[in-house]
């Protein structure tokens, strides 16, 4: 019981915390007058222990005393290298990424964690098949991974290969600290394996022929004598945990299915391979090799690892463990809330945060793969349209954590009527009228302008909302809410008509002179509110209103307050900042990048 009561004392930490321990402060702040707050300070007992000290010490303070910010450490999937990234696997990086961009302007610290899964039979058939080997073709996978993460404006702040030496020697301790609190044993495997989701499987979850029903294929009968990890053990104190911390899977709807695996019973299952050379040795047996995934999830902490110092787990713990959330497809759930936090607990260290798992990006209703290989070339949409167009895209229109097929026509629709008509159309015909009737210079501060319109309360709702989207990981939502925004100022500019208010001139001039700046301004609050979702596309907006790219770097979601603009600021020429995707030549041309799928011999 002291574990699960352990982690029932973390979880309410954890429910605070959500994201924000910035805000996890003033709730608590709220709940006393003390201004206190619960602070866990954790420290590892060395390896051969099998107790570790917790120490949940509570700090005070009084008239808004700094309190110690954790990191909020966020993480991607670490991508297997036996294909280039696909749109599918770009798709939780782009969500991981808008997540952590959202963090950073409430100004937490943030630690994003990405990088490649290398180890394994997988990857090793894929290198064969390229006739390199292993490690050419993992340098060559993983850097295509960094590659696209550059084009698509993706700004982690760490990337592990799980062939890096300070990932093997964290591997390998973890190994031995688990194995050294009894629960790594030795004994003979047989079962049928799919190697692409590198796991045996259950022959009942299999269809017709024994295939896989993620990837279609025939999974191969095996038989092994491998070291086993005894899950099992770990049956009551997952159960016990899902329980006291219904957050720690989310959606709820996955939660219902995790509890489901742990209920029907949990199996021991093989964490080494005899059969496999290409992976970390087992550190007690040179013969047998680390399975992949008792090895890749390890890197979610080796990332953490300084390179400037000891590669270790005590190190790697104390730059940012536990992480505060694990993004995942949901196909990879079982192994991040059942064999992950079962490994943790029998490692004595913290559980993870939170575990989302999203749905896929589908073709014609199939989960889009390397495998089945009915993939979109994420490189050939961001060549033709930008990175902002892919990432918007993707995260307006897919619902976060239910599946969405993909489709040319959405796209295209999308991204004009989003991008290039609400948002780069209302800013160029105001900047074009400023331009012609105010010499490009704003006339007056933006609270001014807006004094006696109900204009900024509607703004100010808006800008709410996104920001508690974007808090509850409601990506398309917070896109939703910053369109609305967009739409309301199109819909100010329609009923003022300022073009005739010009033509009038006087005091109707004066005044139109004042509704540009109300819409600039609105501009100024989208560019900072969108800028998680598409970053390129507002800094190009924060351009055009004349800041510079540093002041757009150092910007926080507390600027979305109105007011920012001031009168004398002078704006840019008018320039579009999101091309329409105008003609049948270029719809075709998406069309066309969209339909190049990598056949499947
Ligand atoms: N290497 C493991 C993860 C180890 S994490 C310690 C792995 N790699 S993967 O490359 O196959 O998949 C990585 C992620 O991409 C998974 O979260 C998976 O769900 C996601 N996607 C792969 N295809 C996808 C879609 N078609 N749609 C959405 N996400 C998909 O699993």
């Amino acid at each position: 019981m002291a574990a699960a009561a352990r982690i029932n004392c973390s979880s309410v930490q954890n429910t605070l915390c959500f994201l924000n321990p910035l805000q996890c402060y003033s709730l608590n702040s709220k709940a006393s007058h003390l201004r206190t707050h619960l602070h866990f300070r954790r420290k590892l007992l060395s390896s051969s222990s099998s107790r570790r000290a917790v120490f949940c010490t509570t700090v005070t303070n009084i008239n808004g005393g700094e309190a110690e910010a954790e990191p909020i450490v966020l993480t991607t999937p670490l991508y297997y290298v036996n294909a280039p990234p696909h749109m599918g696997s770009a798709y939780t990086t782009i969500a991981a990424d808008a997540i952590a961009r959202f963090q950073r302007l409430l100004g937490n610290k943030v630690v994003f964690v990405t990088g490649t899964d290398e180890h394994g039979e997988k990857i090793a058939a894929a290198a064969a098949a390229n006739g390199s080997s292993p490690r050419e073709h993992c340098d060559v996978i993983s850097q295509a991974y960094k590659n696209l993460w550059k084009d698509l404006d993706i700004a982690y702040d760490k990337f592990i290969r799980t062939t890096d030496s300070k990932h093997e020697a964290i591997v390998k301790e973890f190994y031995s600290r688990v194995l050294a609190n009894g629960d790594i044993y030795r004994a003979d495997y047989e079962g049928l394996y799919c190697i692409n989701c590198e796991e045996y499987k259950d022959e009942k979850e299999l269809l017709g022929n024994n295939c896989c029903p993620t990837h279609l294929k025939p999974c191969v009968p095996r038989k092994e004598d491998n070291y086993f990890f005894a899950l099992s053990k770990y049956e009551s104190f997952l159960e016990d945990t899902l329980t006291q911390n219904p957050d720690f899977v989310k959606p709820s709807f996955r939660l219902n299915e995790v509890q489901s695996w742990i209920k029907s019973g949990l199996r021991d299952f093989s964490i080494s391979r005899a059969s496999v050379d290409w992976g970390i040795p087992v550190p007690n047996d040179s013969k047998q090799t680390i399975y992949v995934w008792f090895d890749a999830l390890l890197g979610y902490i080796s990332a953490l690892s300084e390179d400037t110092e000891e590669p270790n787990l005590e190190n790697a713990i104390s730059s940012g463990w536990p992480a505060t959330l694990h993004l995942i497809g949901k196909d990879i759930l079982r192994f991040h809330a059942v064999y992950w936090p079962a490994m943790l607990m029998s490692a004595r260290l913290d559980l993870p945060k939170m575990v989302f798992g999203h749905g896929f990006l589908t073709k014609d209703g199939m989960k889009m793969g390397k495998s089945l290989g009915n993939t979109i070339e994420p490189n050939d949409l961001v060549n033709k349209f930008g990175s902002d167009a892919v990432r918007y895209f993707f995260l307006r229109e897919v619902e976060f954590g239910g599946d969405g097929d993909y489709s040319e026509d959405r796209f295209i629709n999308t991204v004009n009527a989003h991008l290039a008509n609400t948002i780069g159309n209302l800013l160029n015909r105001t900047l074009g009228l400023l331009k012609k009737n105010c010499q490009s210079t704003l006339v007056v501060d933006s609270s001014i302008a807006a004094e006696g319109t109900r204009f900024v309360e509607d703004v100010e709702k808006l800008v709410k909302k996104a920001r508690v989207h974007y808090e509850n990981l409601l990506l398309s939502s917070a896109c939703e809410a910053v369109l609305e925004i967009g739409n309301a100022g199109n819909l100010y500019m329609d009923e003022r008509a300022p073009w005739s208010l010009f033509r009038q001139g006087g005091a109707a001039a004066e005044s139109a002179a004042k509704d540009l700046v109300i819409i600039l301004e609105t501009m100024r609050i989208i560019a900072i509110a969108l800028s998680p979702v598409a970053p390129s596309l507002c800094w190009r907006i924060y351009s055009q209103l004349g800041f510079t790219k540093d002041q757009f770097d150092a910007v926080t979601w507390s600027e979305t307050k109105w007011g920012g603009l001031k009168g004398g600021q002078v704006m840019a020429q008018p320039k579009p900042v999101f091309a329409r995707i105008e003609n049948q030549a270029e719809a075709e041309n998406v069309v066309g990048a969209a339909k190049k799928v990598v056949k499947r011999k």
